[in-house]
């Protein structure tokens, strides 16, 4: 056991590399207290977010009737996405991985609707489109001129890494705690083609984006791996790109 400073490493880094995403070893039929949905929303609220504005929302579903209209919206999309990248994109990669992750995205969209919860984080506002506000600060003369020569500065690039940036570390948060308390999630935005007939059906105000939709049960099992991932070194430039 590594112990430095006050954390067990290892304790923490298997946390951190074992929670994957859960599709096809969500626990269906055991029920989710409330309470653990709660704890693990009270650890994810303590995620950075831009200017500490908090301005996450969270809505938690488990009535049947919503689950299975979401349910159904979910498979339309899962099903035009299915079409859409085989027939349109060609993005599609055929390796054991990427069918691996297909075959677990299918299963859960099937089984969706009979997770114990749906959760949907939502932020306040909608996401900022960086082309048109750097476009509108270039026609403010203020933005335009510098006294000092240097160049001027655009704002677009920050706003929309506020945006998002304010939110998915809280998700990711929320999956952590769920997973050191034996229950399973994975993010998905298959639900977002439809978000505005998500929104209308969960009463959510306009102007209020949801980022994402999250499925949480119980695990079957709970013993996961760290993925294959490219290694991190091969990804890392020091100094300068290259
Ligand atoms: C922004 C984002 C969107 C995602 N959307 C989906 C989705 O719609 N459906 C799904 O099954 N998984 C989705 N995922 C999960 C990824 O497929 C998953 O993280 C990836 O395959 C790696 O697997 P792992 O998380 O188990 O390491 C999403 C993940 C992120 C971060």
């Amino acid at each position: 056991m590594t112990v430095t400073g006050v954390f067990d490493v290892s304790e923490a880094d298997r946390l951190l590399t074992t929670t994957r995403s859960v599709r096809r070893r969500l626990d269906l039929e055991r029920p989710v207290p409330r309470s653990v949905i709660e704890e693990a929303l009270e650890v994810a609220v303590q995620a950075p977010n831009a200017n500490d504005q908090q301005g996450w929302r969270w809505l938690v579903l488990t009535e049947p009737a919503v689950k299975e209209r979401l349910g159904q919206l979910f498979d339309i999309s899962w099903r035009f996405h299915q079409k859409e990248t085989w027939t349109r994109s060609g993005r599609r990669r055929n390796t054991v991985q990427a069918r691996r992750n297909t075959a677990s995205a299918a299963a859960l969209a099937a089984s969706i609707r009979k997770v114990p919860a749906l959760v949907v984080p939502c932020v306040l506002g909608r996401p900022p489109q960086i082309d048109a506000i750097d476009e509108a600060w270039a026609h403010d003369a203020r933005s335009e001129r510098r006294a000092d020569g240097e160049p001027a500065a655009r704002i677009g690039a920050m706003r929309a890494s506020n945006f998002y940036g304010s939110i998915f570390p809280a998700v990711w948060s929320f999956q952590l705690a769920l997973r050191a308390r034996g229950l399973g999630s994975t993010i998905t935005s298959m639900h977002l083609p439809f978000e505005r007939q998500v929104g209308e059906l969960l009463g959510i105000p306009a102007g209020v984006t949801q980022v994402c939709l999250v499925p949480v049960a119980y695990t079957v099992g709970t013993t996961f791996h760290p993925a294959r991932r490219v290694p991190a070194s091969e990804r890392t430039y020091w100094e300068r790109w290259s």
